[in-house]
């Protein structure tokens, strides 16, 4: 065989595995990184941190310290959810979990500022870059997802998408604050360091996309509840 040939058969190769459904890579474009913090914003972010989250998610941010908070320091979680994914529950919290909302504007502790600076604290830490995470939405059979989710997904997500050891799937703020997009990010490539593991090695890609469709739509009757926000100021003040 020709050197050529031998090139050519590889080219071969991989053009005609990549469409293969299982273990298929997606080509998620590497985004400039968040602005950086000044050391002053950074000692502040970390006091704020340890203060305030480590007793949770850990001093070290590797989570499940207590109430199975996550891993605050795995990359794929800062490679697809900064800023916003990332700020906003820190912002708002997760209605009907252990993790509450820490902006002043829902009685929290922290000024608007300071949780940007936070997350993207927390984005420095994990020494990643991010990918471009689209808005645009996921497209999928609900229907398969749902027996998908109950094959391989409740030992940890419980039945009814309220987290056993693992988080609230079907949690109406989570869901309203994470894109299609960052769902799906989570399920194919899982969370480094934590027990979720990258599901595209085990899943075709539609099927991955089942999944994300059935928990967007929250196909089982996971109900949704208003977030209370603090009264607005009357004009005397
Ligand atoms: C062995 C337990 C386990 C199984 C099984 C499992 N997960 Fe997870 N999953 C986790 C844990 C733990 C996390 C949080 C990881 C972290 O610390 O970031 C997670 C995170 C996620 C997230 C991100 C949630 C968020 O709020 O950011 C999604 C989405 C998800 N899992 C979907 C699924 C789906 C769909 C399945 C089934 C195909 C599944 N998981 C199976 C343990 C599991
Ligand atoms: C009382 C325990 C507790 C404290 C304190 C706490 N968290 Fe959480 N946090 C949780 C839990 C539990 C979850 C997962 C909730 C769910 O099921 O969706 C979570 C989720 C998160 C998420 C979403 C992660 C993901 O994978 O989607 C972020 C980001 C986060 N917390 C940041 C923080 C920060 C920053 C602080 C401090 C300002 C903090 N948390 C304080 C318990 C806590």
């Amino acid at each position: 065989m020709s050197k050529f040939s031998i090139v050519s058969f590889f080219i071969y190769f991989v053009v005609s595995a990549a469409p293969a459904a299982v273990g298929e890579d997606y080509d998620y474009r590497t985004i400039r990184s968040p602005r950086s913090l000044t050391a002053e914003e950074s000692r502040v972010a970390e006091d704020q941190y340890q203060r305030y989250c480590s007793l949770c998610h850990g001093a070290d941010r590797q989570g499940y310290v207590n109430d199975h908070a996550p891993s605050l320091r795995s990359k794929s979680l800062f490679r697809s959810g900064v800023p916003h994914e990332v700020l906003r529950p820190i912002q708002y919290g997760r209605e009907g979990t252990a993790m509450g909302g820490y902006l002043d504007e829902v009685g929290g502790p922290l000024t608007l500022d300071e949780t940007w600076n936070l997350t993207y604290w927390l984005f420095w830490q994990a020494d990643t870059e991010r990918v471009r995470i689209t808005k645009e939405l996921v497209s999928g059979d609900a229907g398969r997802g749902a027996e998908l989710y109950t094959e391989n997904c409740t030992d940890c997500h419980g039945a009814n998408g309220e987290g056993v050891n693992a988080p609230a799937l079907g949690n109406p703020s989570a869901l309203s604050h994470n894109s299609d997009e960052f769902i799906r990010y989570a399920i194919r490539e899982g969370r480094d360091g934590t027990p979720m593991e990258p599901w595209k090695d085990k899943l075709s890609s539609d099927d991955i996309d089942n999944l994300t469709a059935f928990l967007r739509i929250r196909a089982s009757g996971w109900e949704q509840s208003r977030v209370a926000l603090r009264e607005g100021p009357t004009p005397d003040q």
